[in-house]
């Protein structure tokens, strides 16, 4: 990868979040500098802390590498995780800069490319799935490159994210953009999206009939989770933590919701006592029960990220021989749970982490054909990035939230007509 200069430049006076919808200079030409949000090790905390605006040198793509002016980013828990540097600092995945960029979903405009690139030109309308690896690791070529030892999440274990006017990613990240999308639409459902559908038709090889309970289900994984589900045939019941997110949830298509609220009892803790335990045994028993009921029978696939707080429920919930998928711990990630019911009932944990390029190319077909569709909340300015990452910290959203950058206002970059997202009701 090529050498950039990464230095800040800590003396500017913060960019201007009015002015970015605009560039002075041609595609093919990078500016001196641009604006973005930053966070830095000695500021970790609270998001509405540790983002802050800067004036930063754009970085020049590498070999294989294409520089995009984002015209609007999404808005994802991991950039949480960034700010409050929990439970890792993202520093420790590239300590060659002292600064991150977070944000791993765009839409933009390829601006400039590195030697190599063939597939894609300056004036490019694209997307952008969030998966990078070396192209030298052997993984790469016939395994999975999720499985290279290089492998990273852009915009989370690398810097150069979405919530800058320019970002940087490897050329195979590259999407067509769906032409039915505004900026802001394309921008917000790629990582959740992406990730959802591996885990359910790759990793779960989802069938039609099946039963699926999804945790969180009008959160960003969830709202694709329920759609994939309704898509493939299967029979999805939500878990969410009011009426309204409930009659999302429906109308994206499931046949039911929980409030986990009626099941306060249930939720894992960790350092409960005996008899406290046996007291949440009894809720997540009778919390399966009502899962049962509502889907005909127990689940044959469990939709996990929620972690510590719900982990022992999907063990005990998933029908013997079903599947419990996993790919976060919004509650924590340390684990533990009654492991007789996996054992005896031959039930299997499957771990999953984002989406192959291929992956995320069939995924984006499904939106371009507006069979599956993006599930927007709420459509923020550039001034607004750290503001939105503390609504998702307090679970104050419903779908996703995106931010526009280069585009000067909502609605604009459709080309083709099509029904566009489904708009989530304001307030959660
Ligand atoms: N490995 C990967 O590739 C990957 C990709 C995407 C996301 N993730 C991780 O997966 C997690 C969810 O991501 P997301 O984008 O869906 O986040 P999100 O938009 O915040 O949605 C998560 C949902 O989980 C529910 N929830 C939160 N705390 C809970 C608890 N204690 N018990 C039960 N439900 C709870 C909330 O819904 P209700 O309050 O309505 O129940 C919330 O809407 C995050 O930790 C994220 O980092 C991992």
């Amino acid at each position: 990868m090529a050498q950039t200069d990464l230095t800040p430049r800590g003396a500017s006076p913060p960019a201007n979040p009015q002015n970015v919808a605009e560039v002075d200079v041609e595609p093919g030409t990078l500016p001196e500098s641009m604006a973005a949000w930053v966070i830095r090790e000695d500021r970790f905390g609270e998001p509405r802390d540790a983002f802050q605006l800067e004036d930063i040198q754009p970085p020049e793509p590498g070999p294989f590498e294409v520089v995009i002016r984002v015209m609007a980013a999404g808005v994802n828990f991991n950039n949480v995780w960034a700010a409050l540097g929990e439970p890792v600092s993202v520093f420790r995945y590239h300590p060659e800069e002292d600064h991150h960029i977070g944000g791993s979903d765009a839409s933009g405009i390829v601006w400039k490319c590195g030697d190599g690139v063939t597939r894609w030109k300056p004036g490019d309308e694209v997307v952008l799935h969030c998966n990078q690896a070396s192209y030298e690791d052997p993984e790469v070529h016939g395994l999975d490159p999720l499985a290279a030892p290089s492998q990273q999440i852009w915009g989370y274990e690398t810097s150069w994210g979405s919530f800058a006017q320019f970002c940087k990613v490897q050329a195979q990240q590259i999407l067509p953009k769906p032409k039915n999308l505004t900026w802001e639409e394309a921008a917000s459902y790629g990582l959740t999206y992406f990730t959802a559908y591996r885990m359910l038709i790759d990793q779960c090889n989802i069938q039609a009939g099946d039963r699926v309970l999804v945790w969180g289900a009008a959160g960003g994984l969830g709202v694709f989770a329920v759609q994939l589900c309704q898509l493939a045939g299967a029979r999805a019941l939500g878990v969410v933590s009011s009426e309204r997110k409930g009659e999302l949830v429906e109308r994206l298509g499931a046949v039911g919701y929980i409030d986990r609220r009626e099941y306060d009892g249930m939720a894992r803790r960790g350092g409960e006592s005996p008899d406290e335990e046996k007291a949440r045994f009894k809720e997540s028993r009778r919390f399966c029960k009502e899962v049962a009921e509502q889907l005909g029978a127990p689940p044959d696939i469990v939709f996990e990220h929620s972690g510590r707080a719900t982990f022992p429920t999907s063990v005990l919930a998933v029908k013997p021989f079903g599947k419990v998928v996993i790919c976060g711990a919004t509650s924590g990630y340390n684990l533990d749970f009654d492991v007789r019911y996996l054992w005896m009932r031959q039930k299997q944990i499957i771990g999953s982490h984002f989406a192959n390029a291929w992956q995320a190319n069939k995924a984006n077909e499904l939106i371009e054909q507006s069979l599956i569709r993006p599930v927007l909340w709420r459509t923020m300015g550039f001034e607004s990035v750290a503001e939105a990452h503390q609504l998702l910290r307090d679970n104050q959203h419903l779908g996703k939230i995106a931010i526009l950058v280069g585009a000067s206002e909502e609605g604009l970059g459709r080309t083709e007509e099509g029904p566009g997202a489904i708009r989530a009701e304001v307030g959660a």
